[in-house]
């Protein structure tokens, strides 16, 4: 495996391959990173994995000075997993020049976007260069980003990118929370509160699941319950597979996504409401 840490000697390595994969990253890789490479390797291209802690994606007061850098980690982790190149630039080396942010749909202010600030404009921006810089055939995101899954599937279309995106289900450890770089940030009592999240994702599903249709009222319980045992909600909001937005009371194709804070961490997670 090589680790390449400019576009130029990225462009040398890739030279002779007529196909290559893209797992998109930011380091500090754990289980379901090793997932993506797993799934990803499967359709026999060169793989690279690219790890850069991008600083268009963080708003003021976030985790970007925080966020950890694992690089050496990293790579032992993606060689044993197969990985061929791993392409970590640096912040010149990604922005030469100051940036123009990727300009997305009314969606990316929705969500995480509507408390993340221009969020998702930094994470298609660096996305978009990626894909020029590596030109994959293939690229693989997990579902626990699911927002932004839909959002570079969006721009992926728009542009007319050909480039095939996958996604990945989301890895959980035994008791049911979501893999997560930032899981790390998380105290011993605050990690054993973290599942809450997810058994409230659950339990709403299977109330939508089993007829209920007043989702404001199923969303008002996980608040509550999330409130009660010390999180700071951001959002716990049922939405429309196909669109991300508020649903139909009849829509069958739903979604949750949630995002909210437990102590000075922020967890996101979500999860597909099977029909009814
Ligand atoms: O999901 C992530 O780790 C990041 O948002 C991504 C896609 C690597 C862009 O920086």
């Amino acid at each position: 495996m090589r680790v390449i840490h400019t576009v130029a000697a990225l462009r040398d390595a890739l030279a002779g391959a007529t196909t290559t994969a893209l797992i998109p990253t930011m380091g500090n890789l754990h289980a379901g990173h090793i997932a993506l490479v797993e799934q990803i390797r499967t359709h026999g291209q060169p793989l690279v994995a690219s790890i850069f802690v991008n600083p268009l994606q963080f708003g003021a007061g976030e985790d970007f000075q925080r966020y950890p850098r694992t690089l050496a980690a990293d790579c032992e982790r993606l060689e044993a997993a197969g990985c061929d190149i791993v392409f970590a630039p640096d912040a010149d080396e990604m922005y030469p020049e100051p940036q123009t942010f990727q300009v997305l749909p009314p969606l990316a202010d929705e969500l995480c976007g509507a408390f993340r600030p221009g969020h998702f404009a930094g994470v298609a921006t660096v996305v978009l260069k990626l894909f020029n810089m590596v030109r994959p055939a293939t690229a693989i995101f997990g579902k626990k980003d699911y927002q932004q899954l839909f959002v570079l599937k969006g721009m992926t279309r728009q542009f007319n990118l050909p480039i095939r995106i996958l996604e990945a289900e989301t890895t959980r450890a035994a008791d049911g929370l979501a893999l997560s770089s930032r899981n790390g940030y998380l105290s011993a009592a605050e990690r054993e509160e973290a599942p809450r999240l997810y058994r409230l994702l659950q339990r709403a599903a299977a109330r939508i699941a089993a007829g209920e249709r007043d989702f404001a009222a199923i969303e008002r319980a996980a608040a509550d319950e999330l409130g009660a045992h010390g999180w700071r909600l951001d959002y716990f909001s049922t939405r429309d597979r196909r669109t991300l937005l508020p649903p139909a009371r009849e829509a069958g194709e739903l979604a949750i996504l949630a995002a909210a804070h437990l102590g000075n961490t922020r967890l996101i997670d979500n999860i597909e409401v099977a029909r009814g």
